[in-house]
C-alpha cells in the first residue's frame, strides 16, 4: 500500500509532487506529506494526517521551492495514522530524508541495533528505521547515497519502494524497490527524473519510463543517463518503456466521483478490451478486424476471437491437466466465473483459489498446470506470491491484469492485458467487467482452438458479446430508478445477495461492493444455500437481493424468494426485460436485457454496482476512498 513520487529536474517539484499524490491517493490516504530541498540546499518537510488536500493546507504559505523533492500518502501498516507517522522521515542528522512503500519485516531487530548505537526514534515506522540505518552505513562506509543504501538495503528483509534525498547533494535522488511497484519517468535528454508507484503521475510529463526491479537501485542525477545497479553492485541495462495513457481517463470527467464515472465507463472499456481481439461479422457481412497496413477491413476473418497469448502458446496452454484461478477480491469473483467459462467451453477442469490461502497451503502443483493469475492492480501481494511459487514448480503463468508493466503482469509468462484503463475508484467495477471479458475470450479462443465448443454456440458467443457494450448502456438508463430505490435501503444494516450458477459470483460481488462503501453488513450465497443457514436472518428489516435472470435455475430462485416472501423479507430481484414473473413477488424489479447465461454476469453486476454507489452516497460516505481500504493491496 502506500503511494510514493518523487522528483527531480528544473520544474518546482512541489506542483509536480502534490499531483503526483493526487493521482496516487487510491493507494492510501490516511496521512500525506512531503520533503523539498530549496535553492539555498535547505530540507523542508510537510505532512498532514488525512487526504493530500489536507497537506496542501498544511503547506500553505511555506517555502515550497526546489526542483528536487519526494512525497508520500500513507497507508498505516505500522503506527497509527498521524503526522508523527506520516512519511517523509527524516535521518537523525537532519540530512537524508526518505518516503516508502511497502514492510521492513526485521524492523524491530534492526531499531534496536540502531539504538545500542546512539540512533533515537520519533515515529512507531519501519521506514524511519530504514532511513536511519542508511544513515549509519553511511557514516561507517564513509560512501556516498546509493552506495549507502545498498548497505542498508542488504540488511533488511521485507518489501519496498524507497525515494532518498541527502540535501548535502540535491543534485542526486536515489531510489530502490523490492516488491512493492516502482516506475521511473526520464524526460527528454535525462533533464529530469519522475519516480512513482505507478505512471499515472508521470504520464503527462513524459512517455518514456523505466520498471525498476526487485533489488535494483536506480540513481538519478539530470544530465546523466539513469543508472541502475542491483544489491551486488553489478550494472543493469537500463530498458526504456513506452507508455501511452489516455489523461482524460484519469479525471472524473464530470461525475461525482470515479466510482460513477468508473461504471459509466464500462460500455466503452470492454469495446476497448475486445479491440482487435474480437472479431463479429456484421449483417453486411463486413467485420471490425482491421489490417493497419492497409486501413481496410481484413476480409480473411469472420467470427473470431484472436489472442496471441493463445495462438503463440497453443500447445502448452491445451495440454495443461488442470487450470488454477489464484486472485484476491472482486478479482477472485471473477475467477470463479472464469473457472465456469473455461470448464463449460474447454473442459478442462479448473479451481479457483483465494491466492493469500493458496501460497501458504503448500499446494500441490504440477509442471502440467497453468495457473491463471487475475488482478487489477498487478501489484497485489498475494496473488504475486503465488504465482511465484507456482513459477518455481515449474506451472505456466497466465496473467490477466490491467495495470501494464506491473509486477504480476511482468512475473507471467504470457497473458492479456484486460484494456479498460486506469481504475481510481477503490471500489472495483469496470476491472470486474473487463476480467469477466478476457476470460470469455479466453475460453472462446481455447475451446475453439481445443475444438470442444460448438460451432454454432461460438458464432452466437461472438455476436452477442460484440453487443454487450450497448446492452450495459440500456441498463445504464436506470440509474436514476436506482438511486431513488437506494434511498429505500439505507435503514439497512445487513443484506443479503443471492443468485445461482452463472450468477452467484455476481451476488457476491454485490455484497462486495455494497460492504466496502456503504458499510452494511453484506452476505452473498449461492441461493439455494439459503435455506442451510442464512434465512435465519430473515425478517421484515432485511433486504434480499435476487440476481434472477432467465437462465438455468430460474425457477429454483424464484421458489427461494416465495421463501424470503413468506418470512416477510423485503426482495430486489434483477431481472431480464419482460419478466413478469418475479415483479409479482418482489418489492423492486431491476430490468437487464436478454443474453446468452454465460455472458449474464456483465449485466446483471451492472444494477449492483449502481445500487451499492447510491445506498452510499445517500449515506455521505465516501465512495471514492472507503475507509480502511486501499486500492493496491501490496502487504499480505
Ligand atoms: C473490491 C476490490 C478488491 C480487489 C482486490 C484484488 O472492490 O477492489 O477486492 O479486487 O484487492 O485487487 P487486484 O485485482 O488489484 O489484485
Amino acid at each position: 500500500m502506500c503511494g510514493i513520487v518523487g522528483y527531480i529536474g528544473h520544474r518546482d517539484a512541489f506542483d509536480i509532487l502534490v499531483k503526483g499524490l493526487h493521482r496516487l491517493e487510491y493507494r492510501g490516504y490516511d496521512s500525506s506529506g512531503v520533503a523539498l530541498v530549496n535553492g539555498a540546499d535547505e530540507l523542508h518537510v510537510y505532512k498532514a494526517k488525512g487526504k493530500v488536500s489536507d497537506l496542501e493546507h498544511a503547506a500553505e504559505g511555506k517555502d515550497c521551492s526546489g526542483t528536487v523533492g519526494i512525497a508520500h500518502t500513507r497507508w498505516a501498516t505500522h503506527g497509527e495514522p498521524s503526522v508523527r507517522n506520516a512519511h517523509p522521515h527524516v535521518s537523525n542528522s537532519g540530512n537524508l530524508v526518505i518516503v516508502h512503500n511497502g514492510i521492513i519485516e526485521n524492523f524491530a531487530l534492526l531499531r534496536d541495533q540502531l539504538k545500542q548505537r546512539g540512533f533515537h526514534f520519533n515515529s512507531d515506522t519501519d521506514t524511519e528505521v530504514l532511513v536511519n540505518l542508511i544513515e549509519y552505513a553511511q557514516q561507517t562506509h564513509h560512501c556516498n547515497l546509493a552506495e549507502a543504501v545498498r548497505h542498508a538495503l542488504r540488511k533488511c528483509i521485507g518489501a519496498y519502494a524507497i525515494a532518498v534525498l541527502d540535501q548535502r547533494d540535491p543534485r542526486t535522488l536515489v531510489a530502490a524497490r523490492k516488491g512493492s511497484p516502482m516506475v521511473i519517468g526520464i524526460g527528454e535528454n535525462d533533464s529530469e527524473f519522475f519516480i512513482a508507484s505507478d505512471a499515472t503521475p508521470i504520464a503527462e510529463y513524459t512517455k518514456n519510463v523505466v520498471y525498476v526491479d526487485d533489488e535494483q537501485i536506480a540513481v538519478c542525477h539530470p544530465g546523466q543517463p539513469l543508472d541502475i545497479t542491483d544489491l551486488r553492485n553489478q550494472h543493469v541495462d537500463v530498458s526504456v518503456k513506452t507508455i501511452d495513457m489516455d489523461l482524460d481517463m484519469l479525471d472524473k470527467g464530470g461525475f461525482p466521483h470515479y466510482m460513477l464515472k468508473e461504471i459509466f465507463d464500462q460500455p466503452n472499456c470492454l469495446r476497448d478490451c475486445m479491440r482487435g481481439r474480437l472479431f463479429a461479422e456484421d449483417d453486411m457481412g463486413g467485420n471490425d478486424a482491421y489490417d493497419p497496413s492497409t486501413g481496410y477491413a481484413d476480409p480473411n476473418v469472420h467470427n473470431d476471437v484472436v489472442l496471441s497469448a493463445v495462438r503463440n502458446n497453443r500447445d502448452r496452454l491445451l495440454s495443461a491437466s488442470r487450470f488454477i484461478i489464484v486472485a484476491c477480491g472482486t478479482s477472485w469473483h471473477a475467477g470463479l466465473i472464469g473457472k465456469q467459462l473455461i470448464e463449460h467451453y474447454c473442459k478442462i477442469p479448473v479451481e479457483v483459489d483465494y491466492a493469500s490461502e493458496f501460497r501458504y497451503r503448500d499446494p500441490v502443483i504440477y509442471p502440467t498446470d497453468v495457473v491463471i493469475a487475475i488482478s487489477q492492480s498487478g501489484e497485489t501481494a498475494d496473488t504475486l506470491a503465488a504465482i511465484k511459487l507456482a513459477k518455481e514448480k515449474g506451472a505456466c503463468i497466465f496473467g490477466i491484469v490491467n495495470a501494464v508493466g506491473s509486477s504480476i503482469a511482468r512475473e507471467t509468462d504470457t497473458g492479456i492485458y484486460i484494456h479498460v484503463g486506469p481504475e481510481i475508484g477503490v471500489a472495483s467495477t469496470k476491472a470486474f467487467t473487463g476480467q469477466l471479458t478476457c476470460l470469455i475470450l479466453l475460453a472462446l479462443a481455447l475451446g475453439h482452438t481445443k475444438g470442444t465448443i460448438d460451432e454454432k454456440e461460438y458464432v452466437d458467443m461472438i455476436h452477442e458479446l460484440n453487443a454487450i457494450p450497448a446492452k450495459i448502456e440500456e441498463v445504464l438508463k436506470h440509474n436514476e430508478d436506482i438511486r431513488l430505490l437506494a434511498r429505500t435501503y439505507t435503514y439497512a444494516t445487513n443484506f443479503l445477495y443471492l443468485g445461482r450458477g452463472w450468477n452467484y459470483p455476481v451476488a457476491l460481488e454485490g455484497a462486495l461492493k455494497l460492504k466496502e462503501i456503504s458499510y452494511i453488513h453484506a452476505e452473498g450465497y449461492p441461493a439455494a444455500e439459503m435455506k442451510h443457514g442464512p434465512i435465519a436472518l430473515v425478517d421484515n428489516m432485511m433486504p434480499c437481493l435476487f440476481v434472477a435472470t432467465h437462465h438455468k435455475g430460474y425457477e429454483k430462485i424464484i421458489s427461494n424468494m416465495q421463501e424470503v416472501k413468506a418470512r416477510g423479507g423485503r426482495i430486489i430481484a434483477v431481472v431480464s426485460a419482460n419478466d413478469d414473473e418475479v415483479s409479482k413477488i418482489a418489492d423492486a424489479v431491476i430490468e437487464v436485457p436478454d443474453t446468452l447465461a454465460p455472458l449474464a454476469p456483465l449485466l446483471s453486476v451492472i444494477p449492483l454496482q449502481m445500487l451499492a454507489y447510491h445506498i452510499a452516497v445517500e449515506k455521505g460516505l465516501n465512495v471514492d476512498m472507503p475507509r480502511n481500504l486501499a486500492k493496491s493491496v501490496t502487504v499480505e
